[in-house]
């Protein structure tokens, strides 16, 4: 571990030193300190739960109000994703983003902590326990959408290396007091050296999100967040989740469900109708046009960040295309077989306080070529 926190200058730190990295200032954590914050990491004080562990709300003895991670299975691919998360954290600097607030490393414990966003993620307005209460007005999915793009943008364009998220999704957009967006888990990130277009990994993500030729091939690139992003898009816009069970059991993504309404300018079909018809024509157009251009089949046609951002503001890129153009993406019956939970619990979720389960998700370890994509499945991720 201690190779991999360097790049956060923790080459020699005492606990409760606080350092300045090129994130916000962040420290390292008592294993004790957090205990007390969390009040033992109660069940009171756990805010929800993800595949690699629980998050709980927590206050320091200096009133900051935190959110803590706690990797629930101590094995290598755990130590990987709590690596990847600090380094990558320790790398991003921008409004959009959660940063670090400090981690905790005892012989037999991760934990990360992060500031605390008191309207939690975006998953639980749009499917989880706040659904109901139609608070997502038009103008606020408007500056969730902007916002989660322009962290993408920083991730894909400005920072060096450049860094894709590969877990791009609404449980991973936490919304501050404000609803202001801020794109978290960088677990799964991976960071992108100069000069290359493309890896190739093993698959990584939730299911629902990801863009074909990843799925597929485990092809990764920017693109394929932008993909995710063209997901979320659909989301925010329509309140549907990305894969919906039908009566019957058959599975049917946003795309698929999308497409035909898209194609016949339905427009105001698409929009989620908890907005009561409360929102502005003009920019639903633009907004499923670049939802449309996101989740194109092939990667080379989808637009990049900066255009996404560009589009989405009202500008133009010269040289892209904006008329619709969308092919829905059908997973394979096997893929489909895989996503566990999601969109079969349409009737009860709204109060499931535990909202990450609504979602199948795919994970693996790090990186390695794979010539041939090979998925297996295993505890609510696939390796
Ligand atoms: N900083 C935070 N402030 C407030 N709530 C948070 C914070 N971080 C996480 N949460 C809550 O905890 C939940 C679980 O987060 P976690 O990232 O562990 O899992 P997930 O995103 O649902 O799934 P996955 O493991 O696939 O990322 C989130 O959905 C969110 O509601
Ligand atoms: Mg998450």
């Amino acid at each position: 571990m201690g190779s991999s926190l360097s790049c956060c200058g923790a080459e020699k730190v005492d606990e409760g030193v606080t350092l300045v990295g090129v994130n916000s200032p962040w420290r390292i954590f008592s294993y004790k300190e957090l205990y007390t914050a969390t009040n033992g990491f109660s069940e009171e004080n756990k805010l929800g739960e993800g595949g690699f562990g629980s998050v709980y709300w927590g206050k320091t003895t200096d009133g900051l109000q935190i959110a803590v991670k706690k990797l629930k299975a101590m094995n290598s691919k755990a130590e990987m994703e709590f690596a990847v998360e600090v380094e990558v954290l320790g790398r991003v600097r921008h409004k959009n983003l959660l940063g670090l607030r400090g981690y905790c490393v005892g012989t037999d414990q991760r934990l990360i902590v992060y500031d605390y966003m008191p309207n939690l993620s975006l998953l639980s307005y749009l499917h989880g326990q706040f659904s109901s209460q139609v608070q997502l007005d038009w103008r606020r999915r408007m500056k969730i959408i902007i916002g989660s793009a322009e962290g993408l943008l920083y991730l894909h364009h400005e920072v060096t290396p450049h860094i894709i998220h590969r877990d791009i999704k609404a449980s991973n957009v936490l919304l501050d007091s404000d609803f202001e967006p801020l794109v978290a888990d960088f677990g799964f990130a991976k960071l992108i050296p100069e000069g290359v277009s493309h890896m190739t990994t093993r698959v990584k993500g939730t299911l629902g999100y990801l863009a074909p030729e990843y799925a597929m091939w485990g092809k990764v690139s920017e693109s394929c967040d932008v993909y995710s992003f063209g997901i979320l898009l659909l989301e925010i816009l329509t309140g549907k989740k990305p894969i919906e069970k039908l009566p019957g059991g058959v599975k049917r993504t946003i795309t698929e469900w999308a497409e035909p309404l898209i194609i016949k300018g339905r427009f105001k079909d698409l929009v989620d109708p908890r907005l009561r018809g409360n929102f502005d024509e003009n920019q639903l157009r633009q907004a499923i046009n670049v939802a449309a251009l996101c989740v194109q089949n092939e990667c080379e046609k989808r637009p990049n960040m900066k255009e996404v951002v560009s589009l989405l503001k009202g500008y133009q890129p010269k040289d892209k295309v904006t008329q619709m153009r969308m092919e829905s993406v059908k997973y394979g019956e096997e893929l489909l077989a895989l996503d566990q939970g999601s969109g079969d619990d349409d009737d009860d979720d709204d109060n499931d306080p535990d909202e990450s389960k609504g979602y199948g998700v795919f994970g693996a370890m790090e990186v390695q070529k794979m010539p041939e994509p090979r998925i297996r499945r295993g505890d609510r991720r696939i390796m």
